[in-house]
């Protein structure tokens, strides 16, 4: 075999993961599941993104880009259940990779997931720092622009950002929490799903009322002659945007190994937490953009961050509780996404780090916590350099695309599986192969396409340097390089 195509055994993941003192316990039944993936969903992505994505590129039909953005994770999400139903144990895309398709397409994908979770946590951290600073607005105070922005971006009146302090503060206190280790945060993750839920439904009952019809006309506005700025191809460009809503869905997957029944299980927690948000994200978004019109969300513009709350502050006049308790319930909500994907960064490098294809020092374990201690410390300045310095929408977009690029090749995975090893068993199978995968990548594809040459630039870039990393360091340390 040669050295990129080496792979881990099937059975051998299986018996490693079943082996040892530290075996994850299977307590999870379907409805936690698909609790778990609202939990990991529902966040900056609605609250944040929908209205950007309206306002620069869909205008109301962002209700489509969302459409479209759901079909795409739904057929990825078929391909992602008959890995995580063939393979389950803990570790996401990346183990599955490893196990299928060899150690070069496992560390492209892993690398790639950094984009994902990591550069994702920077997203919402950001998003979380516009709440707040509204909530703060609600009571007469306000964090002066430049310490809650990024140098590359100036308010209307023409102040620079220097740093966003909020966004590295939560990112901080979360990354100390991951630390102290995580047994009591199942509970209040649950406690924070049924309020998520419970404000986007709210907001739908009573903001429909308030929808004024003109806003909705033209429902898609008319392209202003550049690719992605209105029109179809706007429509395609807010599907990359709201991409970003739907991801998380994926973390039901690196939960497979503590499911009662996977082969169950991880089917209905992964599309059944997929539905469940489509239809909200659908009756929401079409709410929001009839409350307010679009073009108040354009960049610069007043509606522009937080919102959510900025259109209940203006259009709902006598519901000025419910601003401050969706902002409030915005900011919880904000932070276990963060928790779910610093965690599943810290588990992805946990994997990679006992593969030997990074450093040790990513799954050393703290003596009492038995948390990657290190790793965490280690993680929060790399997502804080993000947080800190980047603007919301670029690390949004360039998580969006990294994720869509995972996407593509577990679906190809799928195909390729089928192929090199048929008879391996499949508990769940996804349907009409190739069919369904290939209508993954090409919805996936569709939308890499729509966020536009910057985005594959920064990608490209991206995975340049982790075939440098590879080349020069994983390859030669890899575990398996040294078994006999
Ligand atoms: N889907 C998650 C969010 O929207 C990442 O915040």
């Amino acid at each position: 075999m040669s050295v990129l195509s080496r792979r881990k055994s099937i059975p051998d993941l299986i018996k490693e993961s079943e082996a040892g003192e530290h075996t994850l316990k299977r307590t999870l039944g379907s409805m936690a599941l698909v609790a778990l993936g609202i939990g990991a969903i529902i966040g900056a992505g609605l609250f944040v993104r929908t209205a950007a994505a309206a306002g620069a590129h869909s205008g109301p039909a962002v209700v489509y880009s969302f459409l479209i953005a759901g079909l795409g994770c739904a057929f990825a999400g078929l391909c992602y259940t008959e890995f995580a139903a063939m393979i389950p144990v803990a570790g996401s895309a990346y183990t599955y990779t490893y196990a299928t398709l060899g150690e070069f397409l496992a560390w492209i994908i892993g690398w790639d997931l950094v984009l994902e979770y990591a550069l994702g946590a920077a997203t919402v951290g950001i998003a979380w720092s516009e709440y707040l600073n509204n909530l703060l607005q609600q009571f007469g105070y306000s964090i002066p622009y430049q310490y809650c922005h990024s140098p590359f971006q100036s308010s209307p009146d023409g102040i620079s950002g220097i740093i966003n302090i909020p966004a590295l503060g939560i990112l901080l206190s979360l990354s100390l929490i991951l630390m102290r280790g995580t047994q009591e945060s199942a509970f209040i993750n649950g406690i924070i799903v049924i309020v998520k839920v419970f404000i986007v439904i709210m907001f739908i009952a009573l903001g429909w009322k308030f929808i004024n019809p003109v806003n909705h006309v033209p429902f898609v506005p008319e392209n202003t002659g550049v690719f992605g700025d209105f029109g179809f191809s706007g429509i395609i460009k807010g599907a990359g945007i709201v991409f970003f809503a739907f991801i998380g869905f994926d973390a039901v997957s690196t939960a497979a190994q503590e499911a009662k029944d996977p082969q169950k299980g991880m089917p209905i927690g992964i599309l059944g937490s997929l539905v469940v948000c489509t239809i909200l994200y659908i009756a929401f978004s079409y709410t929001l953009t009839g409350i307010a019109n679009y073009k108040e969300f354009g960049v610069g513009a007043a509606g522009h961050e937080a919102s959510v709350a900025y259109a209940i502050q203006k259009y709902m006049p006598g519901y000025g509780w419910l601003s401050l308790f969706i902002t409030v319930a915005i900011l919880a909500g904000f932070s276990s996404v963060i928790l779910v994907m610093l965690l599943g960064q810290s588990r992805v490098f946990y994997s990679m780090s006992k593969d030997g294809l990074i450093p040790k020092i990513f799954s050393e374990l703290h003596p009492k916590y038995k948390t990657p201690y290190k790793s965490n410390m280690l993680l929060f300045l790399f997502v804080g350099v993000f947080a800190a310095f980047v603007p919301g929408d670029i690390v949004g977009d360039m998580t969006s695309i990294g994720t869509l690029f995972a996407f593509i090749l577990v679906c190809a995975g799928v195909i390729i599986m089928r192929k090199i090893d048929p008879h391996i068993a499949r508990p769940f199978k996804t349907p009409f192969v190739p069919l369904v995968p290939i209508l993954g990548i090409l919805v996936c594809a569709a939308m890499v396409y729509g966020l536009g040459i910057e985005n594959w630039m920064r990608l490209f870039v991206w995975l340049l340097i982790g075939f440098v990393i590879y080349f020069t360091y994983s390859i030669k340390n890899s575990k398996l390089n040294k078994k006999p």
